[in-house]
């Protein structure tokens, strides 16, 4: 069976002081849960400081972002070796902002992946479609591609510690979701996708959904066969609405 994973991305939010505070409080509403895992991805200066707070809590860490160099003349760049060494397990790689913003392409996505391998992080792989490929009829077209050049060369036994979050971008940050259904059949072809490119490793893999997940969808999202789990934006930095949405994948 695969375990849900529930991961907050707090995208660029909190400061130190504050990012602290809403750990703390977590740690207290968390306690104990193990049948799901729980992960958060505070940006990037924090990530140092919150690591002591998390280290021996159910709470995994993860970083929002890196670049696929291991050291360098690389101003402003963050690298995976140095995510690891302050404890960071988990990484999101190819975030649609990431794609729309900093014109991050597949090929880059894919080097960051392998970059994260090699450092022992496991990468949190984003794919989705815009409204336009949506209603165009493109969905498919545009996930198969992102997720066939973005595991271009792992190995099966990578995938398995891999995670795909599927998120709609018209879903994200906007208070529309995809229906459960449609989300749960678009990762259901994500899953023959790598099927067909990894084999049997493709049913060890997690695959979320994330795009304005909440506590009023968070049952019937985890009570598709397909969805392992969610990537939660806005709602993960309100520790009630987070707490709630995890308890609500048990
Ligand atoms: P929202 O939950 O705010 O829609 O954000 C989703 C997301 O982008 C998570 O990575």
């Amino acid at each position: 069976m695969r375990k849900p994973l529930i991961a907050g991305n707090w995208k660029m939010n909190k400061t130190l002081e504050q990012a602290e505070e809403l750990v703390q409080d977590l740690i207290q509403r968390l306690q104990g849960i193990d049948q799901v895992e729980i992960a958060i991805c505070p940006p990037a200066v924090n990530l140092a400081g919150i690591s002591n707070l998390v280290k021996d809590t159910n709470l995994r860490l993860g970083a929002q972002n890196m670049y696929w160099e291991e050291s360098g003349a690389y101003t402003g760049e963050i690298s995976a070796p140095m995510l690891k060494t302050v404890g960071v397990n988990y990484v999101i790689i190819g975030h649609s902002e990431r794609r729309e913003y900093f014109a991050e392409t597949d090929q880059e996505v894919n080097r960051k992946v392998k970059a994260a391998f090699k450092a022992a992080l496991r990468p949190i792989v984003c794919v989705g479609e815009t409204l336009a490929e949506r209603e165009q009829g493109q969905t498919r077209d545009k996930v198969r591609e992102q997720v066939k050049a973005g595991l271009a060369g792992l190995t099966p036994e990578q995938l398995v510690e891999l995670v795909i979050a599927y998120e709609p971008i018209w879903a994200i940050g906007t208070g529309k979701t995809a229906s459960a259904e449609e989300a749960n059949q678009v990762i259901a072809y994500i899953r023959r996708i790598v099927r067909s490119g990894f084999g049997a490793s493709a049913d060890l893999m997690r695959i979320q959904y994330g795009g304005s997940v909440k506590p009023d969808n968070i049952v019937e999202l985890m009570t598709q066969p397909e969805i392992d789990g969610a990537l939660v934006g806005g709602a993960s930095l309100d520790p009630d609405s987070f707490t709630s949405i995890v308890r609500g994948a048990l």
